[in-house]
């Protein structure tokens, strides 16, 4: 095992810091999705950003590296300064939990603003919110190490196709750096700019739908939220030939190491990771395998079927169950009808020996967990990836 696993060790989205303490049972994008349900009772301020004076500390990392900062400065806006991008959904409003950094000494108390993003191990461990600690004075830090190798990467929107009345595939060609080593299932934050109708740049997840092996595009599928921000702007707004600001990989949904058989339970969107798994799978040629349920509310919500049939005929253990829960009047439809979690019911009595892994809204991710678990898949073995 790589030494950089090692240290970001991950099971079910449990993140070991080197000493063994965990960050909790979800991390990564899952602690994410965790951290965003909590937006609606937590509403704190960034660490206060002035400058006391021009005194300045020592923030170290991991013990090796030592950065001058100045005091006052928010301990997420000095590390990110310094180009270690710790993932930040919230940009720094202590919302989102996904800044966690373990703090060794220095830092002061954990902050009421803190303690309902962190569970009690995390406290324990002295897990906080960069965001959240104002540097006063040295403090030392552990990062995990694919953390550090997070980058800012300049692309080109060169691809922009419509999968359905509400889901695009764009494709960013990276120019800078020219290519980004990622693990199917992973994660890109995209920087939303300053537009028309947000007076502020806001930075969104999207799950990376591309081949891991064709490393020098990303594929978004990015399904348009009524009134939301980011994808707004990326329906409306964002043409061909546009710079767009990426950054990543983060995020530690990605396929076991196992030759374990695997239901994909995925809605809309969540489609996205899937595609850039069934890519790899593709070109090591895998036998695994793989049952994968997609739910649409309608005909039209479902995507990329064509794309899903050729998947069926390179890879002998794939099969693709698309469930439509309620087809349209005016819809043809002869496959599956109800809510996916029955279809899985409908053809699963024992899921004891497979693996689950999950992708989509809140409410299908929950409902799915019950009933894998229910069929006797253990919890260990259920990976998910919330987009709240
Ligand atoms: C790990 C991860 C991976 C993800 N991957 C994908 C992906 O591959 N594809 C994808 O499409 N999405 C993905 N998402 C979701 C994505 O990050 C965004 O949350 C989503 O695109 C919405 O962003 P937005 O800026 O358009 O909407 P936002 O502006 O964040 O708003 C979201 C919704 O909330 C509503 N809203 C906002 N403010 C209020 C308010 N004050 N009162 C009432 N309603 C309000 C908006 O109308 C909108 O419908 C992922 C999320 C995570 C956490
Ligand atoms: S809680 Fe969102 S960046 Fe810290």
């Amino acid at each position: 095992m790589p030494a950089s696993v090692l240290y970001f060790f991950i099971i079910h989205g449990v993140l070991t810091f080197p000493d063994g303490s965990l960050t909790g049972h979800c991390t990564g994008s899952t602690a994410m999705a965790e951290a965003q349900k909590k937006q609606a009772v937590l509403r704190a301020e960034p660490a206060a950003e002035k400058t006391v004076n021009s005194r300045f500390c020592k923030v170290t990392i991991n013990g090796r590296r030592e950065l001058d900062v100045p005091a006052g400065k928010s301990l997420l806006t000095a590390l990110r300064d310094e180009k270690i991008l710790v993932p930040t959904v919230c940009r720094g409003r202590g919302i989102c939990g996904v800044c966690k950094v373990k703090v060794l000494h220095g830092g002061g108390a954990i902050l009421p603003t803190e303690t309902p993003l962190l569970t009690k191990e995390e406290q324990r461990c002295n897990i906080r919110l960069s965001c959240q600690i104002t540097v006063q004075n040295d403090i030392a830090v552990e990062i995990p190490e694919p953390v550090l190798s997070v980058r800012e990467y300049d692309t080109v929107c060169t691809e922009i196709e419509e999968l359905t009345y509400d889901m695009k595939r764009f494709r960013f060609e990276l120019k800078n750096p020219p290519s980004m080593k990622f693990v199917a299932g992973q994660f890109v934050q995209l920087l939303c700019p300053r537009y028309k109708e947000s007076s502020e740049a806001v930075y969104r997840a999207y799950s990376i739908a591309s081949n891991p092996n064709d490393n020098g595009y990303i594929d978004l599928i990015i399904r348009k939220a009524p009134r939301g921000i980011c994808t707004t702007w990326c329906f409306d707004y964002l043409k061909t030939g546009r710079s767009v600001r990426l950054s990543g990989p983060y995020g530690d949904f990605h396929l076991s190491d196992t030759d374990a058989p695997i239901i994909c339970i995925a809605g809309g969107s969540g489609m996205a990771p899937f595609v850039s798994m069934l890519n790899a799978m593709r070109d090591i040629r895998s036998k695994r395998q793989v049952s994968y349920f997609f739910g649409g509310n309608t005909v039209r919500d479902l995507c990329l079927q064509e794309q899903m049939k050729i998947f069926e005929s390179v890879l002998p253990g794939f099969m693709f169950i698309p469930v439509v829960a309620r087809p349209a009047e005016n819809e043809r439809w002869s496959g599956q009808t109800g809510l996916v979690t029955e279809a899985v019911q409908r053809q699963f009595k024992d899921l004891s020996r497979h693996e689950g892994y999950l992708c989509g809204g809140p409410g299908m991710i929950d409902a799915s967990i019950k009933v894998l678990k229910g069929l006797g898949m253990p919890d260990e073995k259920i990976y998910y990836d919330r987009f709240a």
